[in-house]
């Protein structure tokens, strides 16, 4: 693989110090690393120049949290809840009817197709979950396709309890058979524990045992209404804790003294007519908040991360640069992917030559010009996945 030296940046992003923008500057990607990071006038010379004309460049997006192993769409679920009928946990057994049907091509076919398209929009790391198979045998080939396609996949076989299975029973499968077969296949467990779905004490049990089996742990918490979900993800040292829509005061002083990223997916709020969360009161209480897609069939049906941060932008008081920070620093921290040889969400030497350059001369413009596709070029470790 040859070096490239990038010219021409109107405004860099990298993350790498507050608040890590900067002007005349260029970097150097020599196979799939960052090496160089400087004032263009100190440039080194590389087998390849790229001018990019002025535009902004910055981290490609970490997306870590969608939920792309499934079949099927939802439209008719949604156009009701557009017409006033609540979201509720039990439409995720509609996708699960799919999935399981669906053969292991179309799976493969249908994720590689949402992840070019995520791709094409800059996102440059992505996370995926299982939880729309929900037996051993359903749930190990989700794991097995996604393991083919994203940098890091979860296992979520506590999305739902399959309707007419008995909840205890199923909490018994996940936590013995299911959880031997996955956890060679994948690094994370997540639970939802919402009303609906799991109560803190099955979700618990669930995090207890992915944990002895090593696993990182991220909850699905505080999404639908108040609960537990922050309040467990925190005590058990999860990396994140996703939605967040639902939170009081303690729910946001334990983020805030932990090491529990708050993941806001405000795509999915604004699917599913809840309110939008408080970032503002994260941020000024000093938690850690990474903004993710959810991209899935029932709640958020997106893989548009610009659309998420010019949503924290316009409607949840974020600034631009808080947004952008979360968009890709925050979800590498999220998925603990921040830090040494090959980081993502940064640019400095060493880091992944993640790079998105923007078709607009900083940042800003993904929340000052709404709506308008702004990605031009995406290098997605070393290699130009999209030319402007
Ligand atoms: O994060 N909340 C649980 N899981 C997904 C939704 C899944 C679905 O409705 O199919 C979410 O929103």
């Amino acid at each position: 693989m040859t070096s490239t030296v990038i010219t021409g940046v109107g405004e860099l992003t990298t993350n790498t110090d507050d608040p890590g923008t900067f002007t005349g500057a260029a970097l150097v990607l020599d196979g799939d690393r960052v090496v160089w990071v400087g004032p263009e006038t100190r440039a080194p010379e590389a087998d390849t120049r790229v001018d990019v004309e002025g535009r902004a460049v910055l981290p490609g997006w970490v997306d870590s949290h969608t939920h792309l192993l499934f079949a099927g769409d939802r439209t008719s679920e949604f156009a009701a809840r557009m017409a006033g009928r609540p979201y509720r946990a039990g439409g995720i057994a509609v996708t699960v009817d799919a999935t399981r049907q669906a053969s292991e091509a179309e799976l493969a076919e249908n994720l590689r197709r949402h992840v070019a398209e995520a791709t094409a929009q800059g996102t440059t790391c992505i996370e995926t979950k299982t939880g729309y198979g929900l037996t051993v045998a359903d749930e190990l080939r989700a794991a097995k396709i996604a393991a083919t396609e994203v940098d890091e996949v979860t296992f979520l076989g506590a999305h739902l309890v399959p309707p007419g299975e008995d909840t205890d029973d199923y909490v018994d499968l996940v936590c013995g058979d299911m959880l031997d077969a996955l956890a060679p296949h994948v690094g994370w467990c997540d639970v939802f524990c919402e009303q609906g779905a799991f109560d803190a004490d099955r979700s618990g049990r669930v995090l207890r045992a992915a944990a002895e089996r090593g696993l990182g742990l991220r909850v699905h918490g505080n999404q639908l209404g108040a609960g537990p979900g922050v309040r467990l993800a925190t005590e058990l040292g999860a990396a994140s804790v996703d939605h967040c829509t639902h939170l009081d005061g303690s729910d946001v002083e334990a983020l805030a003294e932990s090491d529990t990223v708050a993941t806001l997916l405000p795509a999915c709020d604004l699917s599913t007519r809840q309110p939008l969360p408080d970032a503002r009161a994260l941020l000024d209480a000093g938690a850690t908040v990474a903004l993710a897609s959810n991209c899935n069939p029932g709640s958020s049906y997106t893989s548009s991360m610009a659309f998420c941060v010019t949503t924290a932008v316009l409607q949840m008081r974020m600034s631009i640069d808080e947004a952008i920070r979360a968009a890709t620093w925050g979800g590498a921290r999220a998925l603990r992917r921040e830090e040494g040889d090959g980081a993502v969400g940064v640019l400095r030497p060493g880091a992944r030559a993640d790079v998105h350059v923007l078709d607009a001369p900083s940042a800003a413009w993904l929340a000052y010009r709404p709506g308008v596709p702004l990605t031009h070029s995406v290098w997605r470790a070393g290699h130009r996945v999209r030319r402007g």
